[in-house]
This record gives structure tokens, C-alpha cells and sequence, in this order.
């Protein structure tokens, strides 16, 4: 059994763009619980200005305040030095460093042109050293939804540029789910031939219903590690049309029902999910939490009896 590596990001990537405030003790609660789950990452929040992101403007907070679980990494986003200095005061397992392939998608989440935060990220590669684990996520690499296609070899190419400064690991976003499962398939196979050393992980955005079939297409190319969305929040709130994550539950229950080892615990993770319209105010798209795991059967209609 091949296993899978779950990284839960609806703390982050999920309350990033929520139009209400979620407040500081329930997100410290739900990072707690997910820590029970079995995931092998929780990216728990965003060390990032807090007029840009003012949602997640309690980020020290709620650091300081959760219960680590040996053997779960804590990983949170940086955008530049300052982020990172903040991210070492919070003791963070791994620092989430971020920019996008698409120029008009980097200058409206960013501010900056592309090279402009290469040379940024450059220099907060250099003063953390080596003392925390670095992985680096390139939105918009499947598409933007400002400027449309963006070319692999674009994106193969920042690859490239940030494995040679050392880092652990590449995160392909496809920040508003413009992915198809071919292109996924193309992408997979290339980076993987290209940089056996780095861990890649691929992100993906249900926007477009092709959420799951490319979580597929990576599986079947080899890729083992995958960021989802409790309950499928989700979404970069500089990018238009963006919307929610693949659901972890969704994901996690039909790679499990493959045969593939999770090491999560399902019926914990979809009892969370059904909890989270309770936190966010609203429904939440994930299906497996709507309708049960397949192993969840429903009894027959009285009739069937007289009919057998
Ligand atoms: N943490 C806290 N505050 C920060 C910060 C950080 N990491 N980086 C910048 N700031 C503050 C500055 O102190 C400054 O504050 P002031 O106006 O009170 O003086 C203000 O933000 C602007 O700083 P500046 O360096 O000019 O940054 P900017 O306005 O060009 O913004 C980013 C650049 C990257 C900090 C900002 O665009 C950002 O945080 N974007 C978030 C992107 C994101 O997370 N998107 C969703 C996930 S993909
Ligand atoms: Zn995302």
C-alpha cells in the first residue's frame, strides 16, 4: 500500500478568505482536533500582513495557543522577512514561502513583480539557513485566471530555481482549479524525472469539479503528498473567481477506498467537517460529509421484505 501524505490547510488557505472573522479559540480548537486526524501537516496560518490578509491577523495567537502533537509538522505561510521573523518567534516546523508563476496574479496577491519576489524569497532562504524547513508554493501553475495558460516551463523553471537554493519542498497550486487531469499527468511526470530529491506536493481548487480526477491523475503519476481543505473552504482572495480547496475528507475517503494507506482517521475528520458550518456561519461543499462514507448504508424500505 502506497502511502499518502495529507496536509490540512483550511485553517489557512480555508479562513484566509471567510468574510467573518473567525475567532482565535475556535480556529485553536480546530487545529487541535485536526491534529488528531492524522495528518502529516497542518499549515495552521499566515504569517502575512495583516491589512492584506486581515483574517488571519491573529496568527502569534493562535500559534502560541495549540497543542502540538508529536509527529504532526505545524507550517505556516510566509511572504517575506518580516513574515519569517514572525514565523520563528511562533516556533513554526516549516515556513510556507509563496509567490505565483503568473506575473498579473503575483502583482495583485503580492504587490511585486515576479523577479521582484524571487529575489525576496531568495533572501529569506538565506537568513533562515537551514535552522527550519523550507517549502515553497507557485500558484496560478496550472493557469491564472487573469492571463490564462501558463507555460510548464515556466513553472519548471522556478522549480528549478528554488531547488538550487536548498529547498525542501515545491508545492504546485492550482490556485483557482483550472487543472485538468492531463496536464496534471504532464506535470507530475516531469517535475518528478527533474528533482527526485524535492518533495512535491500538489494543491488543488475543486472551482472547476476537477478536483478529485486530478488528485487521480497525481496519485497514478506517483505523487504522494496532497493539500486539501477540511469541508472544502478555501480560496486566494486576490484571485478572481477563486473557490474552494478539495475537500481533505473527499480526497482522503477515495484514496483510502482505492487502497491507498491515509493514516488518517475518516470517521474523525467527516465528524469535523460536519461541524464546520457550526464555525464558519454556512454550508460547506464537501460531499462525503453530506452524504456519509460508502460505508455508511442506509436500511431498506420495509416493502422489499414481501418482494424478496
Ligand atoms: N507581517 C506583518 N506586517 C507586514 C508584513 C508581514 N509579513 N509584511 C509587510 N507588513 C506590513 C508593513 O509593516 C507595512 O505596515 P504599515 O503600513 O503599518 O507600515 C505594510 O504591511 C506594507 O508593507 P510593504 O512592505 O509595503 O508590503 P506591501 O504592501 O507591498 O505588501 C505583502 C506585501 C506580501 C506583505 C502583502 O501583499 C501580503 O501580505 N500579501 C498577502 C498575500 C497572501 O497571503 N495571499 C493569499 C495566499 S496566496
Ligand atoms: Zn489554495
Amino acid at each position: 500500500m502506497t502511502r499518502i501524505y495529507f496536509n490540512d490547510v483550511v485553517a489557512r488557505d480555508g479562513f484566509q478568505i471567510e468574510s467573518n472573522f473567525i475567532p482565535t479559540d475556535d480556529k485553536v480548537k480546530l487545529v487541535d482536533a485536526l491534529s488528531q486526524c492524522g495528518f502529516a501537516k497542518i499549515e495552521v496560518t499566515s504569517f502575512t500582513s495583516p491589512k492584506a490578509i486581515p483574517m488571519l491577523r491573529d496568527a502569534e495567537e493562535v500559534m502560541g495557543r495549540i497543542q502540538r502533537v508529536s509527529g504532526v509538522e505545524y507550517t505556516v505561510l510566509v511572504p517575506n522577512l518580516r513574515g519569517a521573523e514572525r514565523a520563528f518567534e511562533s516556533r513554526a516546523d516549516e515556513f510556507n514561502l509563496v509567490m505565483s508563476t503568473s506575473e498579473t496574479h503575483n502583482l495583485a496577491n503580492l504587490r511585486m513583480g515576479r523577479e521582484k519576489s524571487f529575489t525576496g524569497l531568495a533572501e529569506v532562504i538565506r537568513y533562515v539557513d537551514g535552522r527550519t524547513p523550507i517549502n515553497v508554493s507557485l500558484s496560478t501553475a496550472f493557469g491564472c485566471p487573469m492571463e490564462g495558460d501558463v507555460p510548464q516551463a515556466v513553472v519548471v523553471g522556478f522549480v528549478k530555481r528554488f531547488a538550487d537554493l536548498g529547498v525542501r519542498g515545491v508545492s504546485i497550486c492550482d490556485t483557482t482549479g483550472m487543472a485538468h487531469p492531463g496536464q496534471v499527468a504532464r506535470m507530475a511526470n516531469d517535475l518528478q524525472q527533474q528533482f527526485s530529491e524535492l518533495q512535491l506536493t500538489f494543491h488543488f481548487h475543486n472551482t472547476r469539479g476537477m478536483g478529485l480526477a486530478n488528485v487521480l491523475a497525481a496519485v497514478q503519476s506517483g505523487i504522494i503528498r496532497f493539500d486539501g481543505s477540511l469541508g472544502g473552504l478555501g480560496g486566494c482572495p486576490y484571485a478572481p473567481g477563486a473557490s474552494g480547496n478539495i475537500s481533505s475528507e473527499d480526497a482522503v475517503h477515495m484514496l483510502d477506498a482505492m487502497g491507498y494507506d491515509t493514516g488518517m482517521n475518516i470517521p474523525m475528520l467527516i465528524h469535523l467537517a460536519r461541524e464546520l458550518p457550526l464555525i464558519v456561519g454556512h454550508p460547506v461543499p464537501g460531499q462525503v460529509a453530506q452524504a456519509g462514507s460508502t460505508c455508511n448504508l442506509h436500511p431498506a424500505p420495509a416493502y422489499i421484505a414481501e418482494l424478496r
